[in-house]
């Protein structure tokens, strides 16, 4: 039986095994993972590799999810190098397009594996503002709709292999924002804004509410099948690549770097979600340390969980509609 947040054990008396030192490779000791299939997106940088990496070098059959296929398979030989026997492989997806998101699935489904294990960890960040080829902001895509289209593709599989794990990388930023307009309705514009009222902190952050609320619509509907999905944020100004777009969050993330988690600790709440035995059949929770907290009012307004899964439907649907699929 699963549980929801509201009927879980773990409410109150989480147990606290590890915290925010504790590394990726740390929360996998003594596992193995051989017989799981994983998928992780943005796997080629960041936190992403370094979850890849930790998975591969403990048996599972990894699938790192990238829109660079260079960069990928350069990572690809990254894992190889640190065990030979690994099982990793690239497979192109570019977040930004709902077409890309379809043929990675269409290739991914023609291997037929199962999939223990889906890891939506790639996320942009201050972008100047853009649009998709499918006419919407980049970040709100690349962090949201491109991973709603993503799991609405996989979740067969995801169900057939169950038990199975959503894992959605969000951030402590979430708090920082809102979705809805005065009405109290969910605003469309203010998730994928035009270029006068765009500022790139505000999509990002908007993003990883969405990431949340998406995380506990998913859980209250796949549970029930077996799929649990949890969201959770990595650490605070982790040195990763994400800065990369703003000099000035690159010296921020750079004056910060000796006080902050490393990539491996950085890593460890994402395989904690993924792997711990406590949380089998447990979701619709949000972690930081390896430790369950509250999300912010609204990420845990189940009004808005639904109200964003029918919006990102809608949105998909438009638009696949258009491309005849
Ligand atoms: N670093 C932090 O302090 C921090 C704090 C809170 C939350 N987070 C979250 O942690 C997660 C990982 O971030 P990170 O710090 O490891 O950042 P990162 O080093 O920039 O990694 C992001 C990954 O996402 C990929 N990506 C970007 N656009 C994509 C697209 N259109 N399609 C597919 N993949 C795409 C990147 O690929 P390319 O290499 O091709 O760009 C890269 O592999 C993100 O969800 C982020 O929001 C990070």
């Amino acid at each position: 039986m699963a549980f929801t947040v509201e009927d879980n054990p773990m409410k109150t008396n989480m147990k606290q095994k590890y915290d925010g030192n504790t590394t990726a490779m740390e929360v996998l000791e003594g596992r193995d993972l051989s017989g799981k299939v994983i998928i992780i997106t943005g796997a080629n940088a960041g936190i992403g590799f370094e979850t890849a990496k930790s998975f591969a070098l403990h048996g599972a059959h990894v699938i790192l999810a990238c829109r660079n296929t260079s960069r990928a398979d350069e990572a690809v030989r990254q894992i190889l190098k640190e065990w030979h026997k690994a099982k990793v492989e690239a497979i192109a997806l570019d977040l930004a397009s709902l077409q890309s998101v379809w043929e990675f699935a269409e290739t991914f489904k023609s291997k037929n594996l199962g999939l223990h294990v889906l890891v939506c960890n790639a996320a942009v960040f201050g972008l100047p503002w853009q649009l998709t080829e499918d006419g919407l902001e980049t970040t709100f895509q690349v962090n949201h709709l491109g991973h709603f289209y993503l799991i609405q593709l996989l979740k067969d599989v995801l169900c057939r292999s169950a038990p199975a794990r959503i894992v959605t990388v969000s951030s402590e930023s979430h708090r920082f924002t809102d979705i809805k307009e005065n009405s109290g309705k969910l605003d469309f514009n203010l998730l994928s804004p035009s270029k006068k009222d765009y500022w790139a902190m505000l999509a990002y952050n908007r993003s990883k509410l969405c990431n949340i609320l998406m995380s506990n619509e998913l859980n209250r509907r796949l549970s029930p099948h077996g799929v649990i999905s949890n969201a959770l944020h990595p650490g605070n100004l982790i040195y990763s690549s994400i800065h990369h777009n703003w000099w000035l969050y690159t010296l921020l993330f750079t004056l910060a770097r000796p006080f902050t988690k490393s990539l491996q600790q950085g890593a460890a709440t994402t395989v904690y979600c993924a792997v711990a035995a406590e949380l089998e059949g447990l979701g619709g929770m949000y972690f930081n340390n390896c430790c369950r907290c509250l999300p912010s009012q609204q990420a845990q307004n189940g009004t808005d969980a639904a109200a964003l899964w029918d919006l990102s439907e809608k949105l998909i649907q438009e638009r696949i509609g258009r491309q005849g699929k």
